[in-house]
């Protein structure tokens, strides 16, 4: 391990290249960020600027970068963030994936007031975990991130690997028209099925983006599905690549890729062996649904480092979850369709409609006036949530504040991942073990967020 991570500096640094082409904006953990969210024009399908982009920035002034900074801290040190809110509209930060002080959690009524616009709050915890998580708002989310508010939020162990560069990936649409502005993000023909799409596929807001590495190195690459609706089918073209992490927790099994889905609110950490050729390059592609997109590139630089993903060696562990499966308490959860219509009026983004279901009621939106729990958990005690989707599409289902370890699926074996999110597809049943380990209310959504917006949500309580 010392001797991967030794050489691995050696390879990184002596030779001066730029290689952390998304770290620029990277901070120690301990230094306390001001992380403002405003309004800015970006250029995005490669013709023309397209206004009425969201992004958050660190400090104030303006940023050439346009897209939402990799924040970074450590596991088991503090971070805090001072949020600003410079849109015009109410808005919060979520922190997904963490597992901190519900207080923390950045959604609207259920743990803390609205952020209104020239206003600001106090985001600060301590990550349990390492890994690969994001941040985004949790208050009128088609708009606010279809517009771009999502970032990537990587909690660093000590003790992991060192590769010889690292690579983040924010992987998103965008729904503009050939006039390179925004058009309806929502279409309620859509939001009853699979979702709406964006027309504009890119990879850190930029179309087919390349990134140097260095030949023969062992890249660590950091992918996050922050679009609303698009699920990726994700590939690696022209260099080997070991599955080393899943929505940030380590793996139980480092596994070759060779195809992955991955879902809105997913992560996937893989390292890639580099082609040894300067000049050479290896291809992100999405082979869904049948022409493949590639989404971004690595490009060989420098002379071969020769490395073997072989000496791979796995990251620092997380704390695992403690399921007590013989005393587990079964929730039942039937993800449905549902014909009412209950067109409430939200103040948080709610779409004014009801096509979806989670036990039969569709919620109505972020609401000042939240109904009742799905469940009231025992803190310290373990439930099994048995997830039933009953409709003819995928659903990604996510709880905050909590990790699950999937304990079985009606599709098939299963490998007891720990993760926040799950992609229940459709006519599956699965179960996934949860300890009641943070008091608090804890949203449980899919993350397609037309679903999410249209009755796919609730919340679960700890107690
Ligand atoms: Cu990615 Cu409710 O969150
Ligand atoms: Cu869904």
């Amino acid at each position: 391990r010392n001797l991967l991570k030794a050489s691995a500096i050696a390879g990184a640094y002596a030779s001066g290249m730029t290689f952390l082409p998304r770290l620029t904006n990277a901070l120690a953990a301990a230094d306390p960020v001001t992380l403002e969210a405003y309004r800015r024009s970006a250029m995005i399908d490669g013709k023309a600027a397209t206004e009425g982009v969201m992004s958050y920035r660190l400090g104030g002034g303006d940023v050439a970068d346009a897209t939402p900074p990799v924040l970074r801290a450590r596991r088991g040190e503090p971070f805090a963030a001072r949020f600003l809110n410079n849109l015009d509209e109410p808005s919060t930060v979520h922190w997904h994936g963490l597992r901190i002080d519900n207080a923390m959690d950045g959604v609207p009524f259920l743990t803390q007031p609205y952020v209104y616009p020239g206003d600001g709050f106090d985001y600060a915890f301590t990550p349990p975990d390492a890994g690969t998580y994001w941040y985004h708002p949790h208050c009128n989310t088609l708009e606010q991130i279809g517009r771009g508010l999502a970032g990537m939020f990587i909690v660093e162990d000590p003790d992991d690997p060192v590769f010889d560069a690292e690579v983040a990936i924010n992987l998103r649409d965008w729904r503009l028209g050939g006039n390179s502005q925004f058009i309806e993000q929502f279409k309620a023909r859509d939001a009853a099925k699979g979702g709406t799409f964006g027309t504009v596929r890119t990879a850190n807001w930029q179309l087919e983006p390349s990134y140097d590495a260095p030949a023969g190195g062992l890249v660590r690459l950091r992918i996050l599905v922050s679009d609303v609706t698009r699920i990726f089918n994700l590939k690696m073209v022209g260099a080997d690549a070991l599955i080393i992490a899943l929505d940030g927790q380590p793996v139980p099994e480092h596994t070759p890729l060779d195809t992955v889905v991955i879902s809105p609110g997913q992560r996937l950490d893989l390292v890639v062996r580099m082609p040894d050729t300067e000049g050479e390059t290896a291809a992100l592609e999405d082979i869904r649904p049948s022409t493949p997109k590639i989404v971004a590139r690595l490009r060989s630089v420098g002379s071969s480092l020769k490395r073997n993903l072989g000496d791979v060696v796995p990251l620092a562990p997380n704390p695992p979850v403690e399921a007590d499966l013989a005393n587990a308490i079964p929730v039942p959860l039937v993800l449905s369709a549902t014909a009412e219509n209950a067109a409430k009026d939200s103040i948080c983004g709610s779409l004014g409609y009801s096509f979806w279901a989670i036990n039969k009621v569709p919620y109505p939106g972020d609401s000042a006036d939240p109904m009742d729990p799905l469940v009231e958990m025992k803190l310290g005690k373990t439930y099994i949530f048995n997830l039933e989707n009953v409709t003819p599409h995928a659903h990604p289902i996510h709880i905050h504040g909590m990790n699950f370890k999937v304990v079985s699926s009606s599709k098939g074996p299963v490998s007891p991942l720990v993760s926040d999110t799950y992609l229940v597809l459709p006519d599956e049943k699965v179960q996934l073990a949860v300890v009641a380990d943070n008091p608090g209310n804890w949203v449980l959504h899919c993350h397609i967020i037309e679903h999410q917006k249209t009755g796919m949500t609730s919340y679960v309580r700890v107690v």
